[in-house]
């Protein structure tokens, strides 16, 4: 058992929370940070239950000045940083000649400026040694197609890019950055969209596997990746979406 600390963005809901729960697992102290403040404080008291001290913060992820602050109350009350998960995300599912330049903004801001500020701040605080995962999206490898759209996946395609621009620009502090590109996972992101059966089955159909994925089959890769396991890992993408866009 490790006596890590994390942040995690997006703990309310999804993937953020099964990463929480899959690092109190590991022995590992957390915040979460999102914008639902009551789904943050559930999630992290089921972590409590499993081991470890956890809390919940609340933070608008798009709002610069309010992750910085809390980023650093984040620190303050883990008393360190080993670890940044940032799972804070949002769709958009407009059609293209339909989305408009506002809305392109609002999931770029979220997606991309609210994980370019996560890791900005959390390289401030992290010793040597220390490992980031970020979250793009099969969407940001194949330019959509399934269930997010133009604005969803430029913004995911950025956070690839991001990522690696990071574990370039942080290599020489000892940080390491990898990101994770999941396929399509069982949370409220696309719980209404899944209720499309015929949908849901033919996008399944695309993967070997066959199926949708449950939120702990990515929170693992997320734990592997923030890990000292992954110590010559940096500059990668894990691409968890059972098998679709292999070639
Ligand atoms: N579910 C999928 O099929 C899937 C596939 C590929 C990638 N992803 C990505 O995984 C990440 C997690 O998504 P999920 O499926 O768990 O969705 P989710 O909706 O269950 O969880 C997203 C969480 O992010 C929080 N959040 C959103 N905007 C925020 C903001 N501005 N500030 C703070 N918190 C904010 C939400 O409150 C929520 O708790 C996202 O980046 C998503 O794009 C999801």
């Amino acid at each position: 058992m490790t006596h890590r600390k994390a942040i995690v963005t997006g703990s309310a809901s999804g993937i953020g929370a099964a990463t929480v729960l899959a690092l109190a697992a590991q022995g590992y102290d957390t915040v979460g940070i999102d914008r639902q403040l009551a789904g943050a404080m559930t999630t992290a008291q089921a972590a409590s239950d499993v081991g470890g001290k956890h809390h919940a913060l609340l933070a608008d992820v798009a709002d610069e000045a309010q992750l910085v602050a809390v980023m650093a109350q984040a620190v303050q009350f883990l008393g360190g940083l080993d670890a940044l998960a940032t799972c804070a995300g949002v769709t958009e599912s407009s059609g293209f000649m339909d989305l408009s330049a506002t809305e392109f903004r609002a999931t770029y801001d979220i997606n991309v400026i609210g994980t370019f500020v996560a890791i900005r701040e959390a390289a401030r605080h992290m010793p040597a040694g220390g490992r980031i995962c970020t979250v793009a999206s099969v969407a940001g490898l194949r330019g959509g197609g399934l269930v997010g759209t133009a604005a969803y996946a430029a913004s995911k395609g950025a956070v690839l890019a991001l990522s690696k621009n990071a574990a370039r620009s942080l290599a020489a502090q000892g940080i390491s950055v990898n990101c994770i590109a999941p396929g399509a996972t069982h949370t409220p992101m696309i719980a209404a969209v899944w209720q499309n059966e015929a949908l849901r089955k033919q996008v399944e159909s695309l993967a070997p596997q066959n199926r949708t994925a449950e939120p702990h089959e990515i929170a693992a890769n997320i734990v592997y990746l923030l890990s000292p396991q992954a110590s010559y890992v940096t500059g990668a993408t894990l691409v968890a979406d059972g098998g679709l866009t292999m070639y």
